[in-house]
């Protein structure tokens, strides 16, 4: 009982008072403050959290998609550089946005090669509205052939359709691209901070295939002091990880407004069924081949939900693949163009117009071309997640 008493007696107050008395312990508390925030706060160590955990495959096979066929089918562009790209970035583009994608060019869209790591950046859009757009057809033939980046399939381009476009971007993928390790889907209005992501990805890549070799080596062990196998070590396909990353949307409940871009209607989701599945914000989400393929097999089994983000969810949680949360994937949010948060921090950001791509580029890469100038400065770097979040604040 004398535990119980002393600790009843420890009044907390005079104690913390105290404290606020002595610089040093006012630097300890911060210094523990800023311990925790690294560990937990959403901008450190963990920069991200699996918050649902993953569900059971799905039994029933679902019907195949049918989907419109390829205007512009660019078969060769994941083969034309020799070797299959680490990463191909689909960007649902429109056919009038030829400034976005010039600006693209020009900036982010032009990194080929990461560390030898192949990259590739193509174009997805459908067919442009005749009675708007004359001659747009021809203006957009002669782009595809000059640019060699421009995938087309056969479907009126609308907001309405952009799950459509997803699908045929992702079907491509799979189909013409079949060894590529990860699928990134952005929109022509995303910076897209290519080195970052690869090394993201890259690192995710090499963390398992780490922990791969040691249960290989037991399984082999075992075989061995077993009865003779016959069996020879096979050259195994690269560990590509099952992954689908984005800035995840928890509890998203469907919009019944009629006339909304993101309206959903009782039949694509009825209310009973409550929220969402969490979903990657379409400004920019990561399929790996793995996930990739199980969701393009799902796809036809659920009712085209309009939204195309909430649409790869609801697939995703159907074969029981749960969003991975990154902080340093921007989502909806407007950053100011800055060095570090560009360069370093964030590996997308949402709302360019095309001159700022191009200015972002520059000044991510210097404007001698060769940035011998750092990203960050330490302070920066330090700060992460948590300076673009009080710059995003300051400015907008
Ligand atoms: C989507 O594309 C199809 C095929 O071109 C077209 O029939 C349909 O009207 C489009 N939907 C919208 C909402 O634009």
């Amino acid at each position: 009982m004398l535990h119980g008493r002393s600790l009843s007696n420890l009044n907390l107050f005079p104690i913390m008072s105290s404290c606020l008395l002595h610089p040093r312990c006012i630097l300890l508390a911060a210094l523990a403050f800023l311990c925790v925030w690294a560990i937990f706060g959403p901008s450190g160590l963990r920069k991200e959290l699996s918050f649902t955990p993953p569900m059971p495959a799905p039994a029933a096979p679902a019907p195949p998609l049918s989907l419109p066929h390829l205007l512009i089918p660019n078969v060769g562009a994941c083969r034309s550089s020799g070797s299959q790209p680490f990463l191909l970035i689909l960007v649902s583009t429109a056919p009038e946005h030829q400034e976005q994608r010039d600006a693209i060019r020009a900036s982010w869209g032009a990194l080929r090669e990461i560390h030898g790591h192949l990259v590739r950046t193509l174009f997805i859009l459908g067919e442009p509205d005749d009675s708007r757009w004359e001659n747009i057809k021809e203006v957009l033939r002669w782009e595809a052939q000059v640019e060699g980046d421009i995938v087309q399939a056969a479907f009126t381009d609308s907001y309405r359709n952009l799950t459509l476009k997803t699908l045929s971007g992702l079907a491509w993928a799979a189909r013409y691209c079949p060894n590529v390790h990860y699928v990134l889907k952005t929109d022509d209005d995303v910076y897209i901070n290519v080195p970052g992501l690869v090394a993201e990805l890259d690192k995710r890549e090499k963390d398992l295939q780490q922990r791969d070799p040691n249960r290989d080596r037991t399984v082999q062990g075992e075989a061995k002091a077993g009865e003779r196998e016959s069996e020879q070590p096979t050259r195994r396909p690269p560990a590509v990880p099952h992954l689908y990353l984005g800035h995840v949307h928890w509890r998203v409940y469907p919009s019944r407004l009629k006339g909304s871009r993101h309206q959903v209607s009782e039949v694509q989701w009825p209310s009973e069924r409550g929220a969402f599945p969490p979903y990657g914000s379409g400004t920019g989400y990561v399929l790996s081949a793995p996930v990739l393929r199980l969701i393009l097999r799902a796809a036809g089994a659920v009712p085209l939900i309009p939204v195309e983000d909430i649409f790869v969810g609801v697939i995703a949680k159907r074969v029981g693949v749960a969003p991975t949360h990154n902080s340093r994937i921007a989502g909806a949010a407007r950053y100011p163009i800055d060095r570090c948060c560009f360069g370093r921090i964030l590996l997308t950001s949402h709302h360019m117009e095309p001159w700022e791509m191009k200015s972002a580029w520059e000044l991510v890469r210097g404007s001698s071309g060769n940035g011998d100038k750092p990203l960050c400065s330490w302070l920066q770097e330090t700060l992460g997640m948590l300076r673009c979040w009080m710059l995003n604040w300051w400015y907008f």
